[in-house]
């Protein structure tokens, strides 16, 4: 999904107060993990609530051409037949990812344990990411870059390792990208596979590896990072997998019924993994009304229905290590400060400016052409909230679906109408946003 054409606009306007019950779609992360553990299964896996957005049908894709049957059923749910440990076989086209570095990245690992060549290609945003950071490893197990753009970029081909070596890799990024790479190549390694992380980065992988009945360990490493142990070769099998609501869509719903006055929504089936919910924990600082129900559990993983009301917010210091836990949330969380009262400052944001766009810059961008003050220093983003926002301003989306969501939500109750330049990306990983937005009562047009 190359989304060549012409821009698409949107408008978001001051709204009256949100109200009603909505379920954002399907994690993003778990989607991916879904397909790509269901294709190196043995057997059938029964995937509910699959994510339905651009990236994760393109990982459906993927598995398709690397030798997995996946199908969608009438009921909506999907089902992956996979081709076990090692199995994928050689992709007659090369793969594309589009937007999702998650997609391709994940992919990559596992590739990287098949005895296969593969080409890893995504469009002009995915082209400019890092993909160093995940060959590094992979090289180090065996897998080869035979030819890849500038900088190990894409388009690249990966050449899997025929006999894969187990590693023990220190991460130098808290990066569940990285991390689930290494572990997605050392399931084809005899012996077992260690990651070392920085900071615990979210946990998703591990959490389903050992659902579908690898060996896995996870053990706490200094003061905020983890060791992760997976012993080679297992026979994964397939398994019934339920996906919870995306904790990093449901951001913008909920940071926008806080920010609407006299807002009151409930966000169902919201999974909270703790390793996803710095955004909430920041909130709560922040003065937000944020009642958690009917907490339960389903595939290991933790989830709950979210009651949000308006707020009276308050800037707040949001320290560097709560940043894996909430590192695709800052640009919404900008938002919410640009309507707190006070100063927020947020440290350590170095990994921003490699997602889908600068995010940091955009961030900064973003909230100017709207009246709000902020500033860059150094790796922090600090942005002065005055309990409201002037709005008035055309956002810039740089193909990224977040800043697109996020500058949306702030039209909903800035003093001007917010603008932005180009909506199509928001259908990476929430395609239903808008009419979802305005059967809250959101005035999007
Ligand atoms: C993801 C990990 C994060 C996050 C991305 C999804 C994942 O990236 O930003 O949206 O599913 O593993 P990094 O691991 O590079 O921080």
């Amino acid at each position: 999904m190359s989304h060549s054409g012409t821009l698409s606009p949107l408008e978001a306007r001051a709204s009256s107060a949100l109200g009603g019950d909505a379920r954002v779609p399907g994690d993003k992360s778990i989607s991916h993990r879904a397909l790509i553990l269901g294709a190196l299964a043995v057997g059938e896996t029964r995937i509910t609530g699959l994510l339905e957005g651009e990236d994760v049908i393109n990982t459906a894709k993927a598995m398709g051409a690397l030798g997995a049957r996946v199908a969608r059923g009438d009921d909506g749910s999907w089902t992956v037949r996979g081709v076990g440990v090692a199995g994928f076989a050689e992709p007659a086209a090369p793969l594309d990812f589009g937007n999702s570095g998650t997609g391709c990245r994940l992919v990559m690992g596992a590739v990287a344990g098949c005895p296969i060549t593969a080409t890893f290609d995504g469009d002009a945003s995915l082209r400019k990411r890092p993909m160093r950071r995940i060959l590094d490893p992979l090289e180090l197990m065996g897998a080869r870059a035979i030819a890849a753009a500038e900088g190990g970029r894409l388009p690249l081909t990966l050449r899997g390792a025929r006999d894969p070596l187990p590693i023990v890799y220190r991460s130098p990024v808290a990066s569940a990208q990285i991390k689930s790479a290494v572990l997605l190549a050392g399931l084809s390694a005899p012996g077992v596979t260690t990651v070392i992380e920085p900071e615990a980065s979210r946990d998703h992988t591990e959490i389903m590896l050992a659902h579908f009945g690898a060996d896995i360990v996870s053990t706490p490493e200094g003061a905020h990072g983890r060791r992760i142990a997976l012993t080679g070769q297992p026979e994964l099998h397939g398994a019934p997998v339920v996906v919870p609501a995306d904790p990093s869509s449901a951001a913008f719903p909920l940071v926008a019924a806080l920010v609407v006055e006299g807002s009151d929504i409930l966000l169902t089936d919201v999974m909270t993994n703790p390793l996803r919910t710095g955004l909430f924990t920041t909130l709560r600082e922040m003065g937000a009304q944020i009642e958690e129900s009917h907490g339960r559990r389903d595939t290991g993983e933790p989830m709950a229905n979210l009651r949000v009301r308006a707020s009276r917010l308050r800037g707040v210091e949001v320290p560097a290590e709560r940043a894996p836990s909430m590192i695709d949330e800052y640009l919404v969380l900008a938002v919410a400060a640009a309507f707190a009262e006070g100063t927020t400052t947020m440290r350590g944001l170095t990994e921003l400016r490699v997602k889908e766009s600068d995010r940091l810059a955009a961030t900064a961008d973003m909230l100017r052409v709207n009246g709000v003050r902020v500033e860059i220093s150094g790796d922090d983003l600090i942005v002065e909230g005055r309990g409201h926002v002037p709005g008035g301003g055309v956002v810039a989306t740089h193909m990224d679906h977040r800043i697109a969501m996020s500058a949306l939500v702030m039209g909903l109750a800035a003093d001007a109408a917010v603008r932005i330049d180009d909506s199509r990306f928001i259908a990476t990983s929430f395609p239903d946003f808008v009419p979802m937005m305005r059967r809250l009562g959101a005035d999007i047009g």
